[in-house]
C-alpha cells in the first residue's frame, strides 16, 4: 500500500477501508509517512468528510497507535471529561480535582492548545516544573496513588494523535468533525476510563458553530463510546463568548485557583458543578441532578478539591508553593484596559477572535513546537446582555509586546458588538445527549 494512493482516494471522496486508514495512522505514528502527506491526507478529510464506518476505523487506529489501558487492576471505575475545545475553557482544572475528591479516580489525557482555541497542558506548565509525558506505568501508578493524573498523549498513549493534533494545528485542519471525533474519543479509549463526560462546545469560540452541528458531533462520540463499552454522556455548552472572564495560561490557571478555593466567575462555576454533577449521574453516585449538584459544590466549599489539586500538581513534579501563592505565576510586563467604545449593551462577542488575539500576543503556537508565553492574554469584564458605559473597561490586556498589544486591541474590539438593544444573556447549556 502506498500513502500517495490512500490520499488521491481521499481526495476523490472515496471511502477509505479499515486497512487504509490503519495503515496510514501506523505509518505516521513511526515515522514512516512524513508531515507533508499526512498534511495532504488531513486536507482531504477536512474538504470530503468522512462516513461514520471512517470515523470509527480511524478513532480506533488512533487509540490502538499506543497502549490502550486497561485499569481494572487499579480501580474499578474510572472516569474522564473531555472538551471539544473552547476559549476560556479551563473545566478540567476544577472539574477533575472535584471528581477526584469525590473519591472518583480521574486518569485523564489532555491536549495543547488547538487552532484559537486553549489546551490543559498549556495552562498547566504555566506552573514550573509541572510535567505531562507520563509512561502506562507512570500513569497507573500515580492514579493508584493519588487518584488523579492529568497528562498528555505520550509515546506509549495515543501517540497518533500527539502527532496528528500538532499538526492539525498549523495546517487549518482542525474544524473537521472525523478528526474531532478520533482526536477526542481516541485519548478517552486509550485512556482506559470506564465513565465518560464531553463537553461538547457550540458557538463562535468553537469549532461548531451550530446546535445542530455540535448535535452530530456528540452523538458520533456517544455512539463510539457506547459500542466499546463506556458509559458516557455529553452537554451541549454555550461558547459564543469566552468561559469565566481569562483567556490565557497563566491567566486561566489563576482564576481555576480561585474557583477551587471557593471564588471564581459564576458562569464559570456553575458549568464546572454541572460537569461534576452529569458524571456523579453517569457513575450513579447520585439519585438525580439537584443531589449531584450539590455533592460538587461541597467538595471545593470543603477544600477537599483544593486538596487534590496541590496534590496533582505536586505528583506530576510542579511547584506547589506557586498555585499556592498564584501571584507568583507568570505576569505580564504590560497590563492595559481597552475601553469601551460605546454606551450600550454587549450584543455579541467573536469568541475565536479573542482566542485568536490571545495566540497573537504569543499565548498560542502559529507553527509546530512553537514556545509559548504563559503569561499573556486577556481578562473580560463583561458578558453578553451586560449593559456598557463608554469609556468603562471592557476588558484587561495582559501582553510582553507593545507591538502585539496594539493588534490585539484592534481585533478585539472588533469582536466585541455593542449596540442600544437589551439582548438576553447566553444559556450556559443548550442539551445534553445520552443515547439509550
Ligand atoms: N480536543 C481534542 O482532544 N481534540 C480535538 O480535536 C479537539 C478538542
Amino acid at each position: 500500500m502506498r500513502a500517495v494512493d490512500v490520499i488521491a482516494k481521499k481526495r476523490d471522496g472515496g471511502e477509505l477501508t479499515a486497512e487504509e486508514i490503519s495503515f496510514f495512522i501506523q505509518g505516521y505514528t513511526r515515522d514512516e509517512i512524513p508531515d507533508y502527506q499526512a498534511s495532504a491526507w488531513l486536507m482531504a478529510i477536512y474538504l470530503r468528510g468522512m462516513t461514520d464506518r471512517e470515523t470509527e476505523h480511524l478513532t480506533l487506529a488512533m487509540a490502538h497507535s499506543g497502549d490502550v489501558l486497561d485499569l481494572s487492576d487499579v480501580a474499578p471505575l474510572v472516569v474522564d471529561k473531555h472538551s471539544t475545545g473552547g476559549v476560556g475553557d479551563k473545566v478540567s482544572l476544577v472539574a477533575a480535582p472535584t471528581l477526584a475528591a469525590l473519591g472518583l479516580p480521574v486518569g485523564k489525557m489532555s491536549g495543547r492548545g488547538l487552532g484559537f482555541t486553549g489546551g490543559t497542558l498549556d495552562k498547566l506548565e504555566s506552573i514550573p516544573g509541572y510535567r505531562s509525558d507520563h509512561t502506562t506505568q507512570a500513569f497507573k501508578d500515580q492514579l493508584r496513588r493519588i487518584g488523579i493524573v492529568l497528562t498528555g498523549q505520550s509515546a506509549d498513549l495515543a501517540p497518533a494523535d500527539g502527532k496528528l493534533y500538532a499538526l492539525r494545528d498549523v495546517t487549518a485542519t482542525v474544524p473537521a468533525l472525523p478528526l474531532i471525533v478520533g482526536s477526542v474519543m481516541s485519548k478517552k479509549i486509550a485512556g482506559g476510563a470506564n465513565a465518560i463526560v464531553l463537553d461538547v462546545k457550540v458557538g463562535s469560540g468553537a469549532f461548531m458553530k451550530t446546535v445542530a452541528e455540535a448535535t452530530v458531533l456528540a452523538e458520533t462520540m456517544v455512539r463510539i463510546g457506547r459500542s466499546l463499552g463506556r458509559r458516557i454522556v455529553a452537554l451541549l455548552s454555550d461558547m459564543n463568548q469566552p468561559l469565566g472572564w481569562a483567556v490565557g495560561n497563566a491567566l486561566e490557571l489563576r482564576e481555576a485557583i480561585d474557583t477551587l478555593r471557593g471564588g471564581g466567575p459564576p458562569d464559570f462555576y456553575a458549568h464546572c458543578i454541572e460537569v461534576v454533577a452529569e458524571m456523579l449521574l453517569l457513575v450513579e453516585r447520585a439519585g438525580d441532578l439537584d443531589a449531584a449538584r450539590a455533592l460538587a459544590a461541597q467538595a471545593i466549599t470543603s477544600g477537599a478539591a483544593w486538596e487534590k489539586f496541590t496534590a496533582l500538581i505536586a505528583a506530576q513534579g510542579g511547584d506547589v508553593p506557586t498555585v499556592e501563592h498564584p501571584e507568583r505565576l507568570p505576569q505580564a510586563r504590560l497590563v492595559e484596559p481597552l475601553p469601551a467604545p460605546a454606551d450600550g449593551f454587549l450584543q455579541r462577542v467573536d469568541a475565536a477572535q479573542v482566542g485568536l488575539a490571545v495566540m497573537a500576543l504569543g499565548g498560542g503556537r502559529a507553527k509546530k513546537g512553537d514556545a509559548l508565553d504563559h503569561a499573556v492574554g486577556v481578562v473580560t469584564h463583561v458578558k453578553v446582555g451586560d449593559r456598557v458605559s463608554r469609556g468603562a473597561p471592557l476588558l484587561t490586556l495582559h501582553a510582553n509586546d507593545a507591538q502585539r498589544l496594539a493588534e490585539a486591541r484592534e481585533r478585539l474590539l472588533a469582536a466585541h458588538i455593542i449596540g442600544p438593544q437589551a439582548v438576553d444573556p447566553l444559556p450556559l447549556f443548550y442539551g445534553r445527549i445520552a443515547l439509550p
